[in-house]
């Protein structure tokens, strides 16, 4: 049976959304994927059923840009898009990759332009810390909203008392927020509550925090458990890490990256096993570095 006819597999694998830090080289383990294992990424995407892809970075769209038009799949797909503009290298070091922006109204040719298409289907409107500044760009990113040209609205990390931001007689211009949740996230709880209270689809992501939170935890499995293989302790931990975050309560989808096409299918497979159970809860969360 393929994975699109096994209906409650699929149901999962759309709850997954790839990483926009798949497509680039300092926020990850692996070395950078080529383009045409980029492109081998997104379509194993796209016919397992997980097709949403952030993109935080500006590279990170040029490479899902051409990944889709070399598919020829862009309609299949649904893109998530933020204010980072900074183009940068391979090469350049992490701290280097420039932060977030404020919108400015060439800047929506432009991401379309580099994605390849003529819509964006959820933008997200990180705050700059700058009150004129953050107004100012969320009424430009309402204005394409109005103008058909981006769907829905999201904003990066609210704090959890953000609803009174949006109190009456304010309107709440989002509709969805992104926040890490993972095994070192404490205070995720308040925060996807409080969003699921304000009516908005929530996206955590990074489960793995960069695949260098499974690292040290893996470090720590094989000291406690020497005659485990490190491959089996890795699985183990990707499994649970994973389910842990897509899992937690209020959480509606979990952003992932990989860098390896094979990730994708196992991901959607560990999905499918549903939430942890307590022993594995308890073994995951024993593991804390
Ligand atoms: N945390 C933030 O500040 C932030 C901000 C904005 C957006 N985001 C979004 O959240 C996404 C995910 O967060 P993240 O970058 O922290 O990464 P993550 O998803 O927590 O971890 C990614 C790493 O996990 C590895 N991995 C994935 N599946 C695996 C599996 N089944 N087994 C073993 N290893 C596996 C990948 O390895 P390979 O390299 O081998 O594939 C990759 O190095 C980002 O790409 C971005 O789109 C995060």
């Amino acid at each position: 049976m393929s994975p699109s006819q096994n209906a409650p597999t699929s149901a999962l694998a759309a709850r997954l959304i790839l990483g926009g830090h798949s497509f680039i080289a300092q926020l990850g383990n692996e070395p950078l994927a080529d383009p045409d294992t980029q492109t081998a990424l997104v379509q194993a995407c796209l016919d397992q059923g997980l097709t949403t892809f952030d993109t935080t970075y500006q590279p990170e769209r040029v490479a899902l840009g051409k990944a889709l038009a070399a598919l020829g799949r862009r309609r299949e797909a649904r893109i998530i898009a933020w204010n980072f503009f900074v183009p940068f290298a391979p090469d350049t070091p992490a701290q280097a990759l420039g932060g977030p922006a404020a919108y400015e109204p060439h800047h929506l040719d432009q991401m379309l332009a580099e994605l390849q298409t003529d819509f964006i289907d959820h933008l997200v409107v990180h705050a700059v810390g700058h009150a004129a500044k953050d107004a100012g760009q969320l009424d430009l990113a309402r204005s394409w909203q109005s103008a058909g040209r981006v769907g829905d609205l999201g904003t990066w990390h609210p704090e959890p008392d953000f609803s009174r931001q949006f109190a009456p007689p304010q309107t709440n211009p989002f509709a969805f927020m992104v926040r890490p949740c993972n095994v070192n996230t404490p205070n995720a709880p308040a925060a996807f509550a409080a969003a699921k209270q304000a009516g908005w689809h929530t996206f955590a992501c990074s489960p793995f925090v960069r695949g260098w939170e499974m690292d040290k935890r893996l470090q720590l499995a094989q000291a406690r458990q020497p005659a485990a293989s490190s491959d089996a302790l890795r699985a183990r931990l990707a499994d649970h890490m994973l389910r842990y975050s897509l899992f937690f309560p209020h959480v509606d989808r979990l952003i992932v990256a990989m860098r390896r096409p094979e990730w994708v299918a196992v991901n959607i497979q560990n999905a499918a096993a549903g939430p942890l159970d307590e022993a594995q809860t308890a073994w995951l969360l024993d593991l804390r570095v």
